[in-house]
Formats: C-alpha cells, sequence, structure tokens
C-alpha cells in the first residue's frame, strides 16, 4: 500500500457539502487554496486536454464579485419573476466566503474529444478540490443555480462561446459541527458485477 488506506477511505466518505450560510467568520488563507488548485490539475484528463480552468474571487475581488452578482441578477430578470430576497442572497452570499472559485470547462480548440469527457475532467477536478477541503476540515460547497449558466456569467468571467461555468465553489472554515453522511443509494443497487 502507498498511502494510509483507512484515512483516505474516510476523508472521502465523509466528505460533505457545507453551505456557505454555516460558515465561520474565519478567513481561509490563499496558501490553502492554493493546494486545493494545485490538487485540482492532478485530475484525469482524456488526450490530456486539461479543460479546468479556475477564476479565484478573493478579498476585494470577492468582493466586486459579489456586488456584480446581485447587480446582474436584478438586471436580467423580468420585474415579475423578481424576488427581494433572492436578490439579497445573490448579493451576499459569496461574501459568506473567504473565496469564491468560478468552476470553468475550457473546451478543447480542436474538438479533439466529445464534451461530455471535458466537463466529466472538470468534475474530476473540482472532487480534488472538494476532497483536500474535506482533508483540511475546510467546508465546501459546489453551487449552480443562479446565474451559472448564462452569456451574463461567460462575459464575466471572459470565456469563450464553447466554454463553460460549470458553477461555483464556495470555500470556508465550517461554523458547524462536521455534518453526518447524507444518504447514499446502497452499492448492490449501483453497481451490477459480471463475473
Ligand atoms: C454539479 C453539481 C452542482 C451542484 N449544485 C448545487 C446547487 O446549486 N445547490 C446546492 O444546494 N447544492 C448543489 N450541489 C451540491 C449537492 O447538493 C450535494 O453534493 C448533495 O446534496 C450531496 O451532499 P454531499 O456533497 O454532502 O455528499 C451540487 C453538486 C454538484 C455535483
Amino acid at each position: 500500500m502507498r498511502f494510509n488506506v483507512s484515512e483516505i477511505n474516510e476523508c472521502i466518505r465523509t466528505r460533505r457539502t457545507i453551505a456557505p450560510e454555516f460558515f465561520s467568520e474565519r478567513k481561509v488563507q490563499k496558501e490553502l487554496i492554493e493546494v486545493m488548485l494545485e490538487n485540482a490539475r492532478w485530475a484525469p484528463t482524456h488526450k490530456l486536454t486539461q479543460p479546468w480552468r479556475f477564476k479565484v474571487f478573493y478579498g476585494k475581488g470577492l468582493e466586486s464579485f459579489a456586488e456584480w452578482h446581485g447587480e446582474t441578477y436584478k438586471q436580467i430578470t423580468p420585474e415579475d419573476k423578481f424576488k427581494a430576497p433572492k436578490y439579497r442572497k445573490m448579493k451576499e452570499r459569496p461574501l459568506k466566503a473567504s473565496a469564491v472559485i468560478a468552476i470553468i470547462m475550457k473546451r478543447d480548440e480542436k474538438e479533439s474529444l466529445p464534451e461530455v469527457e471535458e466537463i466529466a475532467s472538470v468534475s474530476a477536478a473540482v472532487q480534488n478540490m472538494y476532497l483536500t477541503a474535506s482533508a483540511y476540515g475546510l467546508a465546501a460547497y459546489w453551487g449552480s443555480g443562479g446565474l451559472t449558466y448564462t452569456q451574463e456569467m461567460k462575459d464575466y468571467l471572459g470565456i469563450g462561446e464553447k466554454d463553460q461555468c460549470l458553477g461555483l465553489f464556495y470555500i470556508g472554515y465550517p461554523s458547524i459541527e462536521w455534518p453526518k453522511k447524507t444518504e447514499r443509494m446502497e452499492r448492490r443497487l449501483v453497481t451490477e458485477w459480471v463475473e
């Protein structure tokens, strides 16, 4: 065995999503976020296209992102659909985090593989970040609501037409006890052995 497998199993199985509403005031140092990003880039990638891109909003950058997030929701939402509590949430939620990382899939220019493989690869990179957070006891949250799939988000991130934002990854310290396991389908229900 190359590593302490029981610890790795525990880290994977107890990894949990913790929403920003349960983040404490304590700020996560940049160095730790760099470790998460470093681990992200070691995810599997077919034909080594390495489609993951990350835009990290931190400090003043996070403040302006939060402002843009709220105001853009207001701008693009028809009046009859606009909800003031949602507007406040869009504006205030990023500020509960130490950093918000935009998860981006950069489409291979030659389109040498199906798009689904590049999305899969970025998802694996995000899992690496989630697991790193789990190991450090940091709270992490992958959110794909709100503006995630809008053209406004693409423009704000400065990404190409064929690229995609896959969500926002919020990082902080938890203000609550580490959450218990969520429900999962039993292994036998999701696996078929053919022997
Ligand atoms: C692609 C993707 C998008 C997600 N988007 C959201 C979201 O918009 N809002 C949310 O509450 N959770 C979101 N989640 C997190 C899931 O809700 C969470 O993983 C699930 O509840 C299982 O909990 P766990 O991560 O603690 O095991 C997302 C997860 C993935 C993989």
